[in-house]
């Protein structure tokens, strides 16, 4: 088989772990060959392509980032799209797709497989938001990296007697925040799932700087206020309709500082946890991705998308995959909450 591969969306650090495990099995151990598609969906739109054999894939495993590039191109949005898709595939005599991605690169697999493409799904996102899956890989390694930030964060708090508030990525969950700030030891987190009370907040601050001990506020970039309580401003929409996120952190800082006359400064980790090698953790869950979804495609199991559950990867339904977000429940936060203030 001929077999096309994209990685699209965010990238995350993983992805060349699974492109090597898709390829080393499906080539050493099915004798199928790749053509790897230039970011994300751009390339089948553009027949854009880059080699992918087993000599392009070696010493990939710790690289972050994708070697086959992505971007967040929706072909749905763009007249004739799929269209080109198709013909793109058909011309180059490809047989199967391969989509590694989140729920947009997703939805549009999901949707291409609804027309006839044969397409298997890879589960992508540092969110670890798709409700499909347990555990997404990129997320433990952006963990990490937030984690060490907050602990670098502590002492320098400390010395200067200020508010540190480090801004983590979230678009729509707080699962980055609530982990990292369990792991580093916040004094309050702030997740899109519970709209914040600033003066709650500002009250934790204080509490902690009465023990003389400098507060650390973990914030995820898609948290908002409790209605009425704080002014936010909005940003700009990309190609699938998101807000373009980040400035929570510094409003926050701002609010704090007026309310208790405490400096506060913001760090923002932004693309930080996106980028580098992953975690141990991130390279296995990532090649056993890899090595299950080259396995469903030589057994011509389309529309699938494989996922983890508990310790096992399955495959779950295209459909599936992008059906339900999934959001730091209420018994978690709490589980958090007991070392607020
Ligand atoms: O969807 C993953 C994610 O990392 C979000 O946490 C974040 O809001 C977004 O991507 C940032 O996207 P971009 O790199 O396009 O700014």
């Amino acid at each position: 088989m001929l077999i096309g591969v994209l990685t699209g969306g965010g990238d995350c650090p993983g992805l060349n772990a699974v492109i090597r495990a898709v390829v080393r099995k499906g080539a050493g151990l099915y004798d199928h060959s790749f053509v790897g598609f230039a970011d994300g969906w751009r390339g089948p739109l553009d027949s854009s392509t880059v080699t992918l054999d087993v000599s392009a894939v070696r010493g990939i495993l710790p690289r972050g980032g994708t070697i086959l590039g992505t971007s967040r191109t929706n072909p749905y949005t763009i007249d004739g799209g799929p269209e080109k898709i198709k013909a793109t595939l058909a011309d180059l005599r490809i047989d199967a797709l391969i989509a590694i991605g989140g729920e947009d690169t997703l939805g549009v697999a999901k949707r291409l497989y609804d027309e006839g493409v044969p397409v298997v799904g890879v589960p992508k996102t540092i969110d670890n938001d798709l409700g499909a899956t347990d555990y997404t890989f990129g997320f433990d390694t952006a963990v990490n990296v937030a984690m060490e930030a907050i602990d670098r964060l502590h002492t320098t708090a400390e010395s200067h007697h200020r508010a540190l508030i480090v801004e983590v990525m979230g678009r729509h969950a707080g699962w980055i925040a609530l982990h990292a700030g369990l792991a580093g030891g916040a004094n309050v987190i702030l997740i899109p799932e519970r709209p914040f009370d600033i003066a709650k907040v500002c009250a934790y601050i204080e509490h902690r700087f009465q023990d003389h001990y400098a507060p650390i506020v973990v914030v995820a970039e898609g948290a908002l206020p409790a209605a009425g309580t704080m002014a936010t401003s909005d940003g700009e929409l990309d190609a699938f309709g998101h807000v373009r996120l980040g400035g929570i952190g510094q409003q926050v800082a701002d609010e704090i500082e007026k309310r208790t006359g405490k400096e506060a400064r913001t760090a923002v980790l932004g693309h930080i946890q996106r980028g580098g090698t992953p975690t141990a953790y991130d390279r296995v869950l990532a090649t056993r991705f890899g090595l299950h979804a080259i396995d469903a495609v030589h057994e011509g199991d389309f529309g699938v998308m494989v996922a983890l559950r508990a310790t096992d990867i399955v495959r779950v339904p295209l459909s599936e995959a992008t059906a339900e977000l999934k959001t730091v429940p209420p018994e978690r936060f709490a589980e958090a909450e007991v070392f607020f203030g």
